[in-house]
């Protein structure tokens, strides 16, 4: 036995070499080396039945800490404030259910001290812009920008819930006049239609903060279906940090350095579900983002459940508070503001109007300021930027909790051609 050891270690050597000159070009090395510093060693993987693999990491060893800015950052494994749980089911709880799990979580767990990320693959680089864009959101770009008269990011107000983008379609309820520390909402799940291999539809919360005259800071969170970043249709929860406008910093969920994550039983970017059915039961997930004492900011779900924090040294104005609040969706399509338009759904696809059961919706709005109370925002609007295309409509009814519709199809003649 013993003599074939050597042989054999030789031709593994041997073919390890023969392969690598052979198959390893500038690109695939670059990959190679993308894939290892965003995927961190497994303590244990788990294989989800959407496909995903989600890796166990140490939660010392997430891509947060490669962030040059947390060199000396040490982790809050709590956050420093009492959580919340005021807000209940939208609509006296009729119909709806909170049951909102996560794919793959029906495949496993993962153990103490460890956190869940789901793997990214080399299929999922090939299909970014480019590798060092993966994982963003493309800039926003201001259809009026020789003369921005409607925008003012010193001083962002309710007018940046109108200004038209480049490729972005918005329908949102803005909150604007405070300095924000907080915001929550129960977001309606739905798994809307996305038409083009490059479009993206979401239905999330944006808090946003001026940082110098001509960007805005954003930290985000909710649903999105996004083929060209997870490569299938599935409806994901996500979240997104920029400190400059999608410009060149942050991106969705730990496929970048910054998010720090502390919980080990939601991964970012997983398969939500189940989905709402038109006119029959609807599921929401509640999503909050609360700012700490510290400056850090929180995200947790299902009332009271922290998920992790996006650190006080990824943004600058963000740290102390938001001046702007938005909660809606947005697509984003080269075929918006154009016919034909895209045919890529907002929300459920179906108008506002529609309202409970059929729309998508926001229940629960709430937000916080520095009186530390969670309150219906004083100042309200809303905006639709293709209201044929995609709607807004806030149903305020005297004396009950205001919920927020927002969605529509997208192409759809004679309204939308
Ligand atoms: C980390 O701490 C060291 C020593 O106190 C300091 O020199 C360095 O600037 C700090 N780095 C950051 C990113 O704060
Ligand atoms: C933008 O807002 C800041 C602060 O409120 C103000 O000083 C500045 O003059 C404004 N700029 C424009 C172009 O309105
Ligand atoms: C509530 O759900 C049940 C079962 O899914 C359905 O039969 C009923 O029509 C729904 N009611 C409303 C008002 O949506
Ligand atoms: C918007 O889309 C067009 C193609 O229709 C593209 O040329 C342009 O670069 C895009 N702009 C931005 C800001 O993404």
């Amino acid at each position: 036995m013993g003599k074939y050891k050597v042989p054999i270690l030789l031709l593994c050597v041997f073919f390890n070499l023969h392969h690598n000159a052979r198959t390893y070009s500038p690109l695939e090395r670059e990959i190679e080396a993308k894939l290892k510093l965003l995927n961190k060693p497994a303590v244990k993987s788990i294989r989800s039945q959407d496909g995903d693999i989600i890796d166990c990491v140490n939660i010392y060893e997430q891509p947060a800490f490669d962030h040059p800015a947390l060199k000396n950052h040490s982790i809050q494994r709590v956050p420093n404030f009492l959580l919340e749980s005021q807000i209940s089911r939208t609509g006296d709880g009729f119909n709806v259910s909170s049951d909102v799990y996560q794919t793959w979580q029906k495949s496993g767990s993962c153990p103490e001290e460890t956190v869940p990320i789901r793997r990214i693959r080399k299929e999922d680089l090939l299909r970014a812009v480019s590798l060092a864009r993966f994982g963003q959101k493309p800039p926003e770009v201001f259809v009026n920008s020789i003369n921005p008269t409607n925008l003012n990011f010193s001083n962002l107000n309710a007018n940046d819930g109108v200004v038209d983008l480049k490729n972005r379609s918005d329908a949102l309820l803005v909150a604007y006049a405070f300095q924000f520390i907080g915001a929550q909402a129960n977001i309606n799940v739905w798994n809307p239609k996305v038409e083009k291999p490059e479009d993206f539809t979401t239905a999330q919360i944006w808090l946003k903060a001026a940082n110098g005259p001509d960007n805005f800071e954003s930290i985000e969170a909710g649903w999105t279906v996004n083929p060209k970043l997870y490569g299938d249709h599935n409806t994901r929860f996500f979240v997104y940090w920029t400190k400059d406008t999608y410009k060149s910093t942050g991106c969705f969920d730990l496929t970048c350095k910054g998010f720090v994550q502390t919980n080990k039983d939601i991964a970012l970017g997983a398969t939500l579900g189940p989905v709402s059915v038109p006119s029959h039961q609807q599921y929401e997930i509640n999503v909050g983002i609360f700012r700490d004492n510290s400056g850090n900011w929180w995200l947790k779900v299902k009332n009271n459940i922290p998920v992790g924090y996006w650190p006080k040294e990824l943004v600058s104005n963000l740290q102390s508070s938001a001046s702007l609040v938005q909660w809606g969706g947005q697509v984003f399509s080269y075929e918006v503001k154009k016919t034909p338009h895209t045919g890529t759904q907002m929300g459920s696809g179906e108008e506002a109007y529609n309202k409970f059961g059929v729309a998508c919706y926001m229940g629960g709005v709430r937000i916080k300021d520095n009186s530390q109370a969670l309150k219906y925002p004083s100042f309200v609007s809303t905006h639709a930027i293709e209201p044929y295309c995609y709607s807004a409509f806030n149903d305020a009814p005297y004396g009950k909790d205001p919920v927020f519709y927002f969605g529509g199809a997208g192409r759809r003649p004679p309204h939308c051609p």
